[in-house]
């Protein structure tokens, strides 16, 4: 089986269930409310096929990607070829990077926090604090565990252009002390007759709450400013309710 983020164009497919748009209006909408500072260069963290590029781009921003993946880079620099002055990419690791020059939004999609421990979280914070300005957001989809580990097991089909992805997505538990899981993502394709598998193991922590607001209390660069359900501004999460695809806020003072 061959590495899932080598092969980009299977992963896009798999994970275009998103309503990008209303996903680049609830950012739209939470620098609004939330911003300090005006924002034209937005960063997005562990961007892969950078998804909301395009979009930001045709919203007027500059759009800057960092990743691990040479792969998922080259994939991102070939689909912006006709908007190369307004998106720069850097090969970095999330968990200790600077960039030449400072944003006014960054923002982690699909839960892709990967810090592990809590030297990790620190470095990827501090790392953070230094790309972005004072008064700016970071927006984390997904990144806080609001319910309590459990294996998970999960699976859907996506089609594009006569390609079919089938995914299959697992959590199993590793350890309780550490909150260490192991993430799993396997892809069927069937690319007009031909079939191939693509897998991917990552050892992850889990993030939970409580501890996230005791994490930015112990750190004087960011405040909390809130986390809602779904991508909506409107539902805040009160706890009580089923909660899918969680969105949180903070902002660098
Ligand atoms: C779930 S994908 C998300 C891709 C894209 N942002 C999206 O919304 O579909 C996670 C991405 O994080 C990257 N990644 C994993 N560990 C990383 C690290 N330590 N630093 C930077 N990127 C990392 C992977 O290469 C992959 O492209």
């Amino acid at each position: 089986m061959d590495h899932l983020y080598q092969n980009p164009k299977y992963y896009e497919i798999a994970f275009s269930f998103r309503d990008i748009q209303n996903e680049v209006d609830t950012f739209e909408e939470s620098i609004k409310r939330f911003s300090k500072i005006p924002v034209t260069d937005v960063l997005e963290i562990g961007c892969g096929n950078s998804p909301h590029m395009r979009e930001l781009v045709k919203r007027g921003y500059q759009y800057y990607g960092i990743d691990l993946s040479e792969a998922m880079l080259e994939y991102s620099e070939e689909k912006s070829k006709d908007i190369s002055d307004k998106v720069h990419f850097a090969c970095a690791d999330m968990r200790d990077f600077t960039l030449n020059h400072q944003v006014d939004f960054v923002y982690i999609p699909l839960g892709s926090l990967y810090a592990n421990t809590n030297e990790a979280l620190n470095s990827h914070f501090d790392s953070i604090g230094k790309v972005l300005k004072k008064g700016g957001l970071y927006f984390l989809d997904w990144c806080i565990n609001f319910e309590p580990l459990s294996e998970t097991r999960d699976s859907w089909e996506m089609e594009e252009d006569g390609i079919i992805v089938r995914t299959e997505f697992s959590i199993s538990k590793l350890n309780k002390v550490t909150q260490t899981y192991e993430e799993g993502i396997t892809l069927d394709v069937d690319d007009h007759g031909k079939e191939m598998s693509f897998a991917q193991k990552d050892l992850r922590r889990a993030v939970y709450p409580q501890e996230f607001l005791i994490l930015l209390q112990g750190r004087k660069d960011f405040e909390f400013i809130g986390w809602w359900n779904n991508w909506n501004l409107d539902r805040p999460l009160k706890g009580t309710e089923q909660i899918s695809r969680p969105i949180t806020i903070i902002r660098k003072k």
